[in-house]
């Protein structure tokens, strides 16, 4: 085990550090006011996969997205009047906005989950002045292995992390210890998706609209959903080889005459790599979604490491609909 690298971040050599480490596509805890985020390039795909791979998450949640302000948000979502108004008042802080994601951004899409909205917020202190340094959003979740609790210390992210990511930049611990509140905003109202700090009352104030709890399980939980990203066609998974006509996934190396039967093949990783698999996925499965296209057959996966995310999301994907 290389053990995980630990940055005092108490100048502005040490955030230009972390800031070329992660330009670089590595995996960095960082704090924020809330508590310590495990970050990565978020238009690097194999950097995204490697936070599911180092939280040993089951599955491919949509990540939040880290900006400076609000002019690095409007190259990445579409920013109506209501959500210029929170940000505006809230950011930097605790408040995470659930935006349509502008056409053509370069987000990669494991980070969204194959979502086309996108979580962004903009923290406060030296990860801000770090996003200014990168020019680009990082995506992170907290830097805690799957299922334990959110780090507020340095230490605390080791505790679970050592030796699993690149670094650790240690600010000191975190003030408000509980993740940001995360809202969508709608034209008449807004939707809170997760309790935080930033409470009901302020965002009603601030936005001279009501604040309702969420009912819609699509939008609280997107990664949960039974059937969440199905493309039109039926999907058949396990699949040693493909059938006459199908349109196949495949994950390794493929026989010849094997691939002479299928009607595409989309290659998740020659070699067999499950984090190269991870970062091609989303692009598979939207690559396959059209009306046109009736049978999909997908390789089998290894369910180990990353290989459990990736076959959680390919099961919605062929779920009963
Ligand atoms: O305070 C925080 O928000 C911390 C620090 C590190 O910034 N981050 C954090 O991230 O709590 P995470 O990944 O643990 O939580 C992200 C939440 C998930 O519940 C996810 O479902 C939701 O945000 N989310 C992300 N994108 C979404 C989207 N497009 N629609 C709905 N929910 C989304
Ligand atoms: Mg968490």
């Amino acid at each position: 085990m290389i053990p995980t690298k630990r940055i005092q971040l108490n100048s502005a050599a040490a955030e230009e550090e972390v800031a070329s480490r992660l330009a670089r596509g590595e995996l960095v805890a960082v704090p924020t006011e809330t508590v310590y985020g495990l970050a990565a390039d978020a238009a690097n795909g194999a950097a995204v996969a490697r936070i599911f791979e180092a939280k040993g998450r089951p599955r491919f949640n949509p990540l939040i997205l880290h900006v400076v302000g609000c002019a690095m948000a409007e190259r990445y979502a579409r920013i109506d009047d209501v959500a210029a108004r929170l940000m505006e008042r809230f950011w930097p802080g605790p408040l995470t906005l659930v935006l349509p994601v502008v056409e053509g951004s370069n987000i990669h899409p494991l980070a969204l989950a194959g979502l086309d909205t996108v979580a962004l917020r903009a923290p406060r202190g030296a990860l801000q002045h770090i996003l200014a340094l990168l020019d680009r959003p990082v995506a992170a979740p907290s830097a805690n292995a799957s299922g334990r609790v959110s780090p507020t210390t340095a230490d605390h992210v080791l505790r679970t992390l050592n030796g699993r990511i690149d670094a650790v930049a240690d600010g000191g611990p975190a003030v408000f210890g509980l993740e940001s509140t995360i809202v969508r905003p709608l034209a008449d109202r807004i939707v809170l998706l997760r309790p935080g700090s930033v409470t009901p009352a302020e965002l009603e104030e601030a936005a001279d609209l009501p604040v309702v709890r969420n009912t819609d399980a699509a939008i609280t939980a997107p990664g949960q959903l039974a059937s969440h990203y199905a493309p039109h066609g039926r999907v058949r998974l396990n699949a040693e080889e493909p059938k006459d006509g199908e349109h196949f996934i495949a994950f390794g190396p493929l026989a010849q005459p094997a691939s002479s039967r299928a009607a595409a093949i989309f290659q998740l990783s020659e070699t067999g790599d499950l984090r190269e698999a991870a970062a091609r996925l989303f692009t598979a499965l939207s690559s396959f979604d059209a009306p046109e296209i009736e049978r999909i057959a997908v390789a089998p996966i290894p369910s180990e490491g990353l290989g459990e995310a990736i076959n959680d999301r390919l099961a919605r994907a062929a779920a009963e609909r």
